[in-house]
């Protein structure tokens, strides 16, 4: 099949299915383009929470096809692949975060999205990019906290609110792998350019940027900004919304280290393609499933965030 037989096929089985099309920002563009939603890491799980589809076709990885399965266990989750993990969850082992949390008696245990269902189990409250810093500061200042698994967004929280959270040592194999070299050479090309970035990157990054946040707070300043040109510390998928809202301006995407690739891209996230969306739909296969006693344990701490997030406006 050729790519507008695989789009119209998609969107046809969409409709007779009621199938609801879910996106992250770090899709390739394709998946952007036919996704119903597209959206952080927050949004596409509060619009699992809310969505009357049946069928919910999750373009992203595991962690967030078992978030959307977590605050809809009646309706059918779909993801497109099986293999689609993530470095970041990877990073922290349930039995090792377990220990980890009884060598530290007293504290609140905060955990990022990107974790599994089996680390939510253990936590007290999710909190993603867009509302962490937001719902740890709801907590009160001397309140022990245990943040995980990124080592990056906890400094970087720890930084701003004051707090000395302890960290599990995680990290994404994306954010981590930035170029300070080629950031600061590519500023010195474009001088006016705002440098912007996902609090997942080093700290190195992170203190040169103009602007830090989720992926949907990034976008956000993007189009708000009276700025022309853009240095992009996250994954680049980011980059086709922004140069589709705002097509006059500049975003150059900031390389990694690796000197022999010039793309920052999620090889997890982009496991997903075309094809495979149209034959997940198609089969309703690959499903996720979790059994109850977990999810019902992992849901406590995700409603929990759900509900600071509309307290808080977000
Ligand atoms: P957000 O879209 O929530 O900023 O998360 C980025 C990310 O790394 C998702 O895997
Ligand atoms: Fe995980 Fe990093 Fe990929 Fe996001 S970009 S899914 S944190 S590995």
């Amino acid at each position: 099949m050729d790519k507008l037989q695989l789009i119209s096929e998609i969107n046809r089985l969409k409709v007779e299915k009621n199938a609801i099309i879910m996106a992250h920002y770090y899709q390739d563009d394709d998946i952007q383009d036919i996704a119903d939603f597209i959206g952080d890491s927050l949004a596409l799980a509060q619009q699992a929470a809310k969505t009357d589809a049946d069928i919910l076709v999750i373009c992203g990885v595991n962690f967030m096809g078992e978030t959307a399965k977590i605050l809809s266990p009646d309706k059918k989750v779909l993801i497109l692949d099986k293999e689609a993990g993530c470095s970041l969850a990877d990073s922290c082992p349930v039995d090792a975060f377990e220990a980890f949390i009884k060598k530290h008696p007293g504290h609140k245990v905060i955990s990022y999205v990107n974790t599994s269902a089996a680390v939510k189990a253990l936590t007290d409250v999710v909190v993603t990019s867009t509302n962490a810093v937001s719902i740890v500061q709801s907590f009160s200042k001397n309140k022990k906290i245990i943040f995980g698994p990124d080592r990056n967004l906890g400094n970087y929280i720890n930084s701003l609110t004051g707090r000395n959270m302890v960290l599990w040592d995680g990290a994404c194999h994306v954010h981590e792998q930035f170029s300070l070299e080629k950031l600061i050479e590519l500023k010195k090309q474009l001088p006016l350019a705002k440098i912007i970035a996902h609090p997942e990157c080093k700290k190195t990054i992170l203190m040169l940027a103009d602007f830090i946040g989720s992926t949907a707070s990034l976008l956000k300043y993007v189009q708000r900004s009276d700025y022309e040109e853009f240095l992009v510390a996250t994954e680049s998928g980011i980059l086709h919304q922004m140069k589709k809202s705002c097509p006059e301006k500049i975003f150059v995407p900031v390389p990694p280290d690796d000197s022999t690739c010039e793309c920052n891209e999620c090889s997890f996230m982009r496991l997903n393609t075309l094809e495979k969306l149209y034959h997940c739909l198609k089969n309703e296969t690959p499903t996720i499933e979790i059994e109850e006693e977990l999810r019902l344990k992992a849901e406590k701490p995700i409603h929990k965030m759900l509900k600071l997030s509309k307290e808080l406006g977000l």
